[in-house]
């Protein structure tokens, strides 16, 4: 039987971007998987009272199971209560839906927003599958997010080599005919923790240092112009943060020549238009050097919680800092009470 989102405490992304587009913040979409990311993503964001968008991508679905996380982030609303915050704004989004069916199922099962990706569709193909998910998943009053141009690197199983740049001159189209809720473009971010080949970038003399080109903030003005006011996404916004990148290469990892957004670039976008930013490859990261680190400095330890636990308290970290320092979402939930 279908269950709506409303009965069980999770908003759309309706109302918090038009408060985020009016108050120049954006609201942080953070990618889960298992409990550890679950817990610092709820602990972050209720402590520091910002909204949050909960993300499930169709990878973490087959990883996790899909029931499993949705009855996880149900549980993550009681736990936001339980540690503090009294009224939470969570959503829980579907990442990169590439079918009807997925969209379906998850707006069936208790999402309060999907994104439906027919970026790499013809034009008119994208339009006729987003209009499709708009129409159905509006009935149940679930938000939309479309996506126009493509992002280099891995999208789940669609693997682009290189980005193409969303047209401005296609986007009053394509929202006027589908009625997507807000629209994801491509503007020069990608998947990953290797956002930049070597050759397109510059390197710091000092530090030596990978140093990315800049974002086409140009197509991002074009669109706002088209569009104003309506809500823009931006995936692939890990900053690739050196410090973790260093600790996991220290402890037996190879990441050489990892590289993101600098963190600057997110927060002139953070105060635009844009009022989602994606963020799932930090979080592994943050992870993944605390375990190696934790593993390599007590070579006995073999209970999956003095690990686990380590690398929760750093992404936890993580998550902090990128609402606070980049996103600018804490205390900007409706009711701080
Ligand atoms: O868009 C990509 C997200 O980081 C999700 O990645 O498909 O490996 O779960 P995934
Ligand atoms: P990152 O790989 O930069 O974290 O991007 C995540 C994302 O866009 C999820 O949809
Ligand atoms: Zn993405």
């Amino acid at each position: 039987m279908a269950v709506s989102y409303k009965t069980i405490g999770l908003v759309n992304t309706k109302e918090m971007f038009k408060r985020a587009i009016n108050g120049g913040w954006a609201v942080p979409a953070f990618n889960f998987n298992n409990l550890e990311q679950l817990q610092a993503i709820i602990k972050a964001s209720s402590e520091l009272k910002s909204p949050v968008i909960l993300q499930v991508s169709k990878g973490a679905r087959s990883y996790a199971n899909a029931t499993l996380l949705r009855y996880m982030a149900e549980g993550a609303v009681e736990y936001a209560k339980e540690i503090g915050c009294k009224h939470p704004e969570i959503v829980l989004h579907l990442d990169h839906g590439d079918s009807f069916e997925l969209c379906k199922n998850c707006v069936d099962m208790g999402f309060s927003s999907v994104m439906i990706d027919g970026s790499s569709l013809p034009y008119d193909k994208n339009v006729e599958l987003t209009r499709q998910v708009v129409e159905y998943a509006h009935k149940y009053d679930v938000t939309v997010e479309g996506e126009l141009g493509v992002l280099a690197g891995v999208e789940d199983e669609v693997q682009a080599e290189e980005s193409h740049y969303t047209k401005p001159e296609e986007v009053i189209d394509f929202t006027s005919k589908t009625g997507v809720d807000s629209l994801a473009i491509s503007i020069g971010t990608s998947h990953g923790a290797y956002k930049f080949k070597p050759e397109q970038c510059t390197r710091d003399p000092k530090t030596g240092r990978l140093v990315p080109p800049p974002l086409a903030f140009d197509v991002l003005d074009a669109i706002m112009q088209k569009l104003p006011g309506f809500p823009i996404v931006l995936h692939g916004s890990s900053s690739v943060p050196q410090e973790y990148v260093d600790i996991i290469n220290k402890y037996g990892g190879k990441l050489p020549d990892a590289v993101g957004i600098p963190e600057e670039q997110l927060r002139k976008a953070a105060k635009s238009a844009v009022c989602k930013i994606n963020i799932d490859s930090d979080s592994r990261l943050a992870f993944t050097a605390a375990v190696r680190k934790t593993l390599a400095e007590k070579p006995a330890e073999f209970d999956p919680r003095k690990f686990c636990g380590p690398a929760r308290d750093l992404m936890e970290v993580m998550y902090k800092q990128k609402i606070v320092d980049v996103l600018g979402s804490d205390n900007k939930l409706a009711q701080l009470d």
